[in-house]
């Protein structure tokens, strides 16, 4: 994790630099820091906890200097503090990493050996004391890094200032991401093109295991044998629009209040003006796809736990689905002519863009769900459905969810068509039932306060249970993981068929259960499952829809009714109201709904 910017050019760098943090603090807010050379001496500010901390001690104490680097943390090795804060320096040599090194502990051991004082309990310091050993051998900066790169296990973005080199920033990459900006008399380096996007929109892309030299007016590119190479410069679409809250108190509200347009947005492009289904081409034939395997992380994995129940039951297509960190560790085997959908929002989580390797040394041809067009994964992938969800800044998913979803119903309805599973009718009839959703979601909002007051009543509760069956049963641990991540309140969800099997010993009165259950097939034996509650005196909270609500909204606790959807695009719907609760009861108990504590928006540590 972690996101890294660093700046050359003609002007003072900080200013830039903190701008560019500003766009990556989604990536980690444990600490910020920024280094520059001022007369060729480094000279470094570093503050514990958010960048508007860093921000505050520049205003005491500005940092000038045309070159520069900064960083934005998610703590991994050592704790929180400043000591542990990025840029990491010794007299010749600071440094910013986003990633892990993985074999610090003996080359921390060699160095200190060697005599070097450590300061930090971070990986990323070995890094700096390597190069300047090496210089102190008499290498040059160039020489020095590259020598250091080729002793490092493990993954990094990196950004170097080199005393005494007010002409000089170096770039490397291996494992995590890493952009170079090309402006007119500048140029930048940042962990996504987003942190440069107010500067320029001329991008180059590293490949793995490069390394850059980069002067106020040109770029020179190494592969990882030192060979100087060209890489292509892309023209990024990324607005350089400050990206506001408007009128929401949240950027999590304002996403969820997005959804409509979100999903229609996303939908645009794979729908004609006559309601009917057009994909783009994909390089394979859904016909002899004999397996697919779904790969992803936290909610994003709900989402293709989802899709599980939609290929399967529409397309009759077999689907593998798995938790991208666990899944090639295991070592699966995988069919031939085999299909991998990878999901992911920001297109860089690292266990996800692992398991993609996987599956492509694997020869699975990869269609990626990604909302990051300019993303590793998107990059890697041998096609991309974007969702067109639009920069997500809340740290819990929301729109992304819903557009994930969006995709991949329209992807099964496309294997269902192709494959001749299900009749053309019954095809035309969801995907209405889907065009409509966004109607539908908009009566959801506008019961926001029906959540908002529901919301009071986990002022004080410590536990929740969230329950569903079949499509809704993924909803249930999208609901439960949304509750924890932003009110740090404990929830589980589970299979409301799977309650009796354990879980059903928790229920007390204190306890609060939110059954997810619409009038479908499934309603009867769900409705078992709430008098098993009740029964025990736990307090149900039920979403249905009106005849769910009228049939036992009186036995519950509280009864909320959501609008009658096509069962099979219910897992949409259901969404939002969870989404609501979660974010209000997040509010209610006064946590940092955007930016909760120990978590960052892009994972890209494995
Ligand atoms: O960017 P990705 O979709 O790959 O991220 C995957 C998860 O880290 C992410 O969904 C996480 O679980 C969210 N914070 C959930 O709200």
């Amino acid at each position: 994790m972690c996101g890294i910017v660093g700046f050359i050019g003609k002007k003072q760098a900080a200013p830039f630099l903190l701008e560019g943090l500003r766009r990556l603090e989604y990536r980690g807010y444990d600490s910020a820091g920024i280094a520059t050379l001022d007369g060729g001496k480094i000279t470094k500010v570093r503050a514990q906890g958010h960048l508007s901390f860093l921000t505050e001690k520049l205003k005491k104490n500005p940092l000038s200097g045309c070159v520069g680097i900064g960083h934005t943390r998610w703590a991994t090795h050592g704790k929180p503090t400043e000591a542990n804060a990025h840029p990491h320096s010794t007299d010749l040599v600071a440094v910013v990493h986003n990633g892990i090194i993985e074999n610090y502990r003996e080359l921390r051991a060699l160095l200190e050996n060697k005599g070097c004082i450590f300061t930090s309990d971070t990986d990323t310091e070995v890094i700096a004391h390597l190069i300047s050993d090496n210089m102190r051998h008499g290498m040059t900066p160039q020489q020095a890094t590259s020598a250091a790169l080729k002793q490092l296990d493990g993954a990094f973005a990196l950004g170097i200032l080199f005393a005494g080199h007010d002409d000089l920033l170096i770039g490397a990459r291996r494992g995590s991401p890493l952009a170079l900006g090309h402006g007119a008399d500048a140029m930048y380096l940042g962990s996504d093109a987003l942190a440069l996007a107010p500067q320029t929109n001329k991008i180059t892309y590293l490949e793995d295991g490069d390394w850059a030299e980069l002067y106020t007016d040109r770029i020179v590119i190494h592969d990882s044998s030192d060979v100087v190479v060209e890489r292509k410069i892309h023209t990024s679409s990324l607005t350089n629009d400050v990206i506001g809250k408007g009128p929401y108190s949240h950027f999590m509200l304002k996403e969820i209040f997005e959804q409509p347009s979100v999903i229609k947005a996303t939908l645009e492009p794979m729908i004609t003006k006559d309601h009917a289904l057009a994909l783009p081409a994909l390089p394979f034939n859904w016909k002899n796809v004999p397996r697919l395997t779904i790969l992803a992380c936290g909610t994003a994995s709900y989402a293709g736990l989802v899709g599980k129940y939609w290929f399967e039951q529409l397309a009759q297509l077999p689907v593998e689905i798995d938790l991208a960190s666990e899944f090639r560790y295991r070592e699966p085997p995988m069919p031939q002519g085999g299909v991998a959908i990878i999901i992911s929002q920001s297109g860089e989580t690292a266990d996800t863009l692992a398991a993609l390797h996987y599956a492509k040394e694997r020869g699975q041809k990869i269609l990626s769900i990604v909302n990051v067009p300019q993303s590793s994964i998107a990059r890697a992938s041998d096609i991309v459905v974007p969702t067109l969800a639009g920069p997500e800044i809340g740290v819990a998913s929301t729109k992304a969810f819903t557009a994930q979803l969006t995709v991949l119903l329209a992807l099964a309805l496309d294997a269902a068509r192709t494959r001749g599973t299900q009749p053309d009718s019954r095809i035309q009839d969801i995907l209405t039932a889907l065009c409509d959703i966004p109607n539908k979601i908009g009566s959801v909002l506008r019961q926001e306060n029906v959540f908002q007051e529901l919301a009071q009543g986990f002022d004080t509760v410590s536990d929740v249970l969230y329950l569903g069956r079949g499509l809704l049963y993924p909803l249930a641990m999208e609901g439960a993981l949304k509750l924890k991540e932003i009110s740090y309140i404990h929830a589980e969800g589970y299979p409301a068929g799977e309650m009796k099997h354990g879980p059903i010993a928790l229920i007390d009165e204190k306890l609060p259960v939110v059954f997810m259950a619409p009038s479908d097939v499934l309603f009867e034996k769900t409705l078992s499952n709430i008098q098993e509650v009740t029964a025990r005196g736990g307090k149900v909270i039920l979403l249905s829809d009106k005849k769910g609500v009228d049939a036992i909204g009186a036995s519950v606790f509280r009864a909320v009714s959501l609008p009658s959807v096509d069962p099979i695009v219910s897992p949409l719907l259901y969404a939002v109201p969870v989404q609501l609760l979660a974010y209000h009861a997040a509010v209610v108990r006064g946590t940092n709904v955007d930016q909760p504590r120990n978590l960052a928006k892009s994972v890209t540590v494995e």
